[in-house]
């Protein structure tokens, strides 16, 4: 969602604001634009469509002389993506810009108040009435018009701002939207992510709900919503400019898929000591432990098909009921959590809205709390008692991966361990089910090599309309997540469907020539799924086969087959996800989409 970026030092900031934009690319948006300080006025530039646009205006940042300033990306709510609506905006004496991540839940009252007051809107947004009220409460004191503006603010908010009064001032502050500070050497940065400011510096300060800070060339002040100097931890970044860039492949996802087995590696390795499961950020005593009786998982999009699979293998090895629950329902359903359930989040961003929402209802409710989270430092990370890390180094492409696999594998330690330490497994069978584990990241290697004609079997598939997958047990997880895959970049329309299903109502869908993937994982479930098969082919479905390495009676039933290979099949999701995300690749390169940042999709949704 929406990107923000600012700069305060000794060099032309626009080239420096526009690099910091293409990093905050991947997360969507659909409008750019950038505003610097120059001789006693703001100059500023906005556009519609991509930041090549905006490149192209400005020659690359060239246009601007500047040293200080701000720039944005938006992902448009209120409002179309239009030039007017694009952030910066401007007050209407040209004093301030200003830009802002998040919603003002009340911006149609401040509105009508400004209005009434003789200021005029130029644009549909609700950060215009931030500018405005700067101008309002300004007195020659920047801070103080900042610190009275927020005072009048509800909802959510990153802002960045500049005055021209103060040419080498940048202002930010927080409420429930990430923004973070980069320190530098005589210039220093503002950002809603770390990956625009890894390039520059590796030292940063997150700020936290109500603060604000001041950036000059030399110096960072972060204040209290009261405006009194706060001391802050700065923290060290540790990805590094190449995690972040394509490194030769031809895009972010492709990468992304072809490094699970490194990623899995980093998380699964130092978790795991002489064959047993070692958690050592794990807070829950032994006594909260025996008390424990519920566990609940929530999450979106694929973090929460990641905690679908999650499901099956904590309730299996652990024996404790595990509940599912989409975040943005179970903020507003009156769950039923207290202080014995454990709430499992699950969130690679750490910065989504509804998860960060869900996360506050379960602790306001006595829960004890465990996030699953890739981002250092995000909201959800410091929010939660226990953080348990995915170490998967900053995801790029839109449409998860590795974020997902590494999810999984956490969820798969997390089971062991809880069980071993609920006294459900016995020594010999941890020591089993870990070997398992560090099985994983070769496996998925596996995955990618047994299966090198995938491509041509995207090609020979790309233009059906509709695809379905069917699958029981922890195959219908995987289905879950395959099909969300399939459906974000290639555009096409697809369902997964618990295989026992098909009867009750998709089977009436099922017509010659469409195409059924089926995922026949589960062996012990097999006969069952091929029965669907047969039920589908029975209808004229193309069908493709999902199963284990070895298992030639896939090709009895079905047309084509893919193969994973041969494990533990608790810990099957980890690699039959891999074919199945290379499938979506193909497909949507085949169908020419953009497969890294699909069209109104965000990689990170930090609004309801
Ligand atoms: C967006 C992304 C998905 C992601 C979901 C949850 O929809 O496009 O890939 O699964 O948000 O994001 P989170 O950062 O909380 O895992």
């Amino acid at each position: 969602m929406c990107g923000i970026v600012g700069y305060t030092g000794p060099h032309q900031a626009a080239p420096i604001l526009l690099e910091g934009l293409k990093k905050l690319e991947y997360r969507g948006y659909d409008s750019a634009g950038v505003a610097v300080n120059e001789s006693g006025g703001i100059h500023m530039e906005k556009s519609a469509g991509m930041i090549r646009n905006l490149c192209k205006k400005t020659a690359d940042g060239a246009v601007f002389h500047g040293c200080a300033g701000i720039g944005h990306t938006r992902w448009a709510t209120h409002g179309a993506p239009t030039d007017e609506n694009a952030h910066p905006h401007v007050s209407n004496d040209g004093r301030f810009a200003v830009i802002h991540n998040g919603i003002i839940e009340n911006y149609l009252p401040l509105r009508e108040e400004l209005q009434a007051r003789g200021f005029v809107f130029k644009s549909e947004t609700d950060t215009e009435v931030i500018v405005n009220l700067l101008e309002l409460y300004y007195d020659g004191d920047f801070k103080q018009a900042v610190l009275k503006t927020i005072s009048r603010l509800e909802g959510s908010y990153a802002i960045g701002a500049i005055c021209a009064d103060q040419p080498d001032r940048v202002f930010a502050a927080r409420q429930f939207s990430p923004l973070i500070l980069g320190l530098g050497i005589g210039e220093n940065f503002l950002a809603s992510d770390v990956t625009a400011l890894v390039a520059y510096t590796k030292n940063v300060i997150y700020l936290d709900d109500g603060e604000l800070a001041e950036l000059s060339p030399e110096h960072v002040t972060v204040y209290d919503c009261t405006g009194h100097p706060i001391q802050k931890k700065i923290s060290r970044v540790t990805w590094d400019v190449e995690a972040a860039a394509k490194g030769g492949f031809e895009h972010f996802m492709l990468k992304e898929i072809i490094e699970q087995p490194r990623a899995l590696k980093a998380t699964i390795d130092p978790r795991i000591k002489n064959g047993r499961v070692v958690l050592d950020d794990f807070h829950l005593t032994d006594e909260d432990l025996k008390g424990l009786q519920k566990i609940y998982i929530t999450a979106c999009g694929s973090a929460f098909y990641a905690g679908q699979v999650g499901k099956y293998v904590l309730e299996q090895l652990t024996r404790v009921p595990v509940e599912t629950d989409i975040a943005s329902e179970l903020r507003y359903r009156n769950p039923i959590i207290d202080e014995h359930t454990l709430m499992i989040v699950i969130s690679q961003s750490g910065e989504t809205a509804d998860t960060i929402a869900a996360l506050k209802e379960a602790k306001q409710r006595g829960a004890r709390t465990l996030a699953i989270c890739n981002v250092v430092g995000s909201t959800i990370a410091r929010l939660a008692d226990t953080v348990l890390y995915t170490w998967a180094g900053p995801e790029i492409a839109v449409a998860t991966t590795k974020g997902y696999t590494t999810q999984v594998a956490i969820l798969d330690l997390l089971a062991v361990y809880l069980a071993r330490r609920l006294g459900r497994i016995d020594e010999a069978e941890e020591a089993r089910l870990v070997g398992e584990i560090q099985k994983i990241p070769q496996q998925i290697q596996r995955a990618i090599d047994l299966n090198p004609g995938l491509e041509d079997i995207a090609r020979a598939y790309h233009d059906n309309s509709d695809m379905f997958f069917i699958g029981r047990n922890l195959d219908y997880a995987v289905c879950l997540e395959s099909s969300l895959k399939l459906k974000e970049i290639s555009y096409i329309h697809s369902e997964a469907c618990a295989a026992g299903e098909l009867k009750h109502g998709p089977i009436a869908l099922i017509e010659p020539g469409r195409l059924v993937i089926a995922i026949a994982c589960q062996e012990r479930l097999f006969e069952k799924t091929c029965s669907n098969i047969k039920e589908v082919k029975a209808r004229g479905a193309e069908v493709l086969g999902v199963a284990m390495e070895g298992n030639a009676a896939i090709l009895a039933e079905a047309d084509k087959a893919i193969y994973v290979p041969r494990c533990d099949p608790l810990f099957s999701p980890v690699s039959a996800i891999v074919p199945m995300q290379l499938f979506a690749y193909y497909v949507a390169k085949e169908n020419g989409c953009d497969i890294d940042k699909p069209k109104n999709l965000a990689k990170s949704v930090t609004v309801e």
